[in-house]
């Protein structure tokens, strides 16, 4: 089976802005579908915590710098039943990836084309390896898998996004209002979407979903119901009725 077959056959791309509530909702969609969870956002924060470890200057690495994190970081990713684990070079980081600091760096790092191939190529095999994976990203939809079969796009108006990401502890630094972070996270969105290399932008046969006024269940509603509704192989259906 060539790559475009295997795409249409097991992987649900959900792309969409910072703070929409992909991670929630690609967490249980894949729980309730018995697939792999794959959080594409923890990898590209993974290596900017790699860059500002190594003391690389983040506002403009040099071709070099970015050489010598990638050959000198090992990057493990594993997934099950809807939460993630990120080790980098041995050390598991999946907590400090979330920091604040990481968060306003991680749009410069992911706008660097080798940091993406060198991600890409590593999404590509994780999720080849799944029976059936639900990857959440920027460009899972557009570039990571533009034949994936299930294509979602989620959002939220900024102010939704900034309260829901207040209320993540952890996430903000201390004094943040929804004003401050609607500001950072438009921020990171207007960076996300002018870089060269694979912008953040609805693929054109994605689904796109505004979560602003729905609830968790709603957005998983219409997500597993389009999935499991007239499209999901038969194959597939009666492999996950055994593991739901
Ligand atoms: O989903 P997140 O907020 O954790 O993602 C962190 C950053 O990584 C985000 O600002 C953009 C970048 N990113 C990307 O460029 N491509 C992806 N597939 C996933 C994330």
């Amino acid at each position: 089976m060539n790559r475009a077959e295997s795409d249409k056959k097991s992987v649900i791309a959900i792309d969409g802005p910072a703070a929409a509530g992909k991670s929630t909702v690609a967490a249980k969609v894949a729980g309730m579908l018995g697939a792999t969870y794959i959080n594409t956002g923890n990898m590209y924060r993974a290596i900017t915590l790699a860059a500002t470890t190594r003391g690389t200057p983040l506002e403009s690495p040099s071709e070099k710098d970015v050489e010598d994190i990638l050959r000198n970081t090992s990057l493990e990713y594993t997934s099950s039943g809807g939460s993630d684990k990120i080790l980098l070079n041995g050390e598991d980081v999946t907590r400090k990836i979330r920091a604040p600091e990481v968060a306003a760096s991680v749009s410069r790092i992911a706008a660097i084309p080798a940091v993406r191939k060198w991600l890409v190529d590593r999404q590509r095999d994780i999720a080849s390896r799944a029976r059936l994976a639900v990857m959440e990203g920027r460009d899972i939809g557009t570039v990571v898998f533009p034949d994936a079969k299930w294509k979602f796009f989620l959002t939220a108006s900024p102010e939704v996004r900034a309260r829901r990401r207040l209320e993540q502890s952890g996430e903000t630094i201390e004094g943040s209002t929804v004003a401050s972070v609607a500001r950072e996270i438009a921020e990171r969105d207007r960076m996300d979407m002018s870089r060269k290399v694979s912008p953040l932008t609805k693929a054109a046969d994605a689904i796109l979903v505004d979560s602003s006024e729905m609830t968790i269940d709603q957005v998983l509603d219409r997500i597993v119901g389009a999935v499991k509704g007239d499209i999901v192989p038969n194959d597939l259906l009666k492999k996950q009725s055994r593991t739901l």
